[in-house]
């Protein structure tokens, strides 16, 4: 936390998010010099997760209760953990993990980054790495002048992680295999919450992410199906 961040942030959108949390404008706009006031933890949060929010999804708000019982979850652990160890601010480190699982257009993508707004604003610290399965890999490929360990480090270590569309390549490599693997494995391990989608249907999935990645998932992620038309066609 190095500064405020302003208040009153025009055209992002925030009634929906701040009325699900039961908070008011008010409080996310007071201003307050203590740089640990709940609110502007709220601020700060929101601010640096709005800039890993695509354009197309920065208004985006979540519908499914399962992921509200998620981020209150998130919340809850980490006030809990402020209060054992007595920092100066709630922070999300570990928790559990989500998988929405549907086909193309249900609206996997503006769930999560509906999640990732709705937690910013509720007052706990919250950083997240956000990425596409497809994306990961093509970070992560070995070429002249990149360390992709340490660019790997940044995904298995994030506090929150979104990896969009896992599953999505058709035919797994062994270098895809292993990304999964280590970076599940990893996550799995440290209890670190990790938000995924995959429009794959379950069964299709265990052939491409492989057994021993779809049994950790099992156990650290509630699933969550969404069901419904592709709601971009229906807009077209
Ligand atoms: N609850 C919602 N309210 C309004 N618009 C929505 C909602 N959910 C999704 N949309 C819109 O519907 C379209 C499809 O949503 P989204 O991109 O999240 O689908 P998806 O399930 O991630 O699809 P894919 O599997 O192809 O990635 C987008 O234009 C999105 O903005
Ligand atoms: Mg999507």
């Amino acid at each position: 936390m190095q500064y405020i961040p302003p208040n009153n942030l025009r055209g992002h959108d925030l009634a929906p998010l701040l009325a699900a949390r039961d908070l008011e404008a008010d409080w996310f706009n007071t201003n307050d010099f203590d740089v640990h006031a709940t609110s502007n933890v709220a601020r700060y949060t929101y601010y640096e997760t709005s800039k890993q929010i695509p354009f197309h999804y920065r208004a985006a708000v979540p519908t499914l209760p399962q992921l509200h019982e998620w981020i209150d979850t998130l919340v809850a652990d980490a006030r809990e953990a402020q209060e054992e160890r007595g920092g100066p601010i709630a922070s999300v480190f570990h928790g559990p993990s989500l998988l929405l699982l549907g086909q193309t257009g249900v609206g996997k993508t503006h769930e999560a980054y509906g999640a990732a707004r709705a937690l910013a604003v509720s007052g706990v610290f919250a950083q997240w790495q956000v990425t596409t399965a497809a994306d990961l890999y093509a970070a992560l490929r070995p070429r002249h002048g990149i360390d992709s360990e340490a660019e790997f480090r940044k995904y298995r270590d994030a506090r929150l992680l979104l990896v969009d569309d896992l599953g999505a390549e058709r035919k797994p490599t062994e270098f895809t295999e292993e990304i999964n693997f280590r970076l599940i494995n990893h996550r799995y391990e440290h209890h670190l919450p990790t938000l995924m989608t995959s429009n794959v249907d379950p069964k299709e999935l265990v052939n491409r992410l492989g057994d021993r990645v779809i049994s950790r998932l099992a156990e650290m992620c509630q699933r969550v199906p969404m069901k419904g038309n592709d709601r971009r066609r229906n807009a077209a």
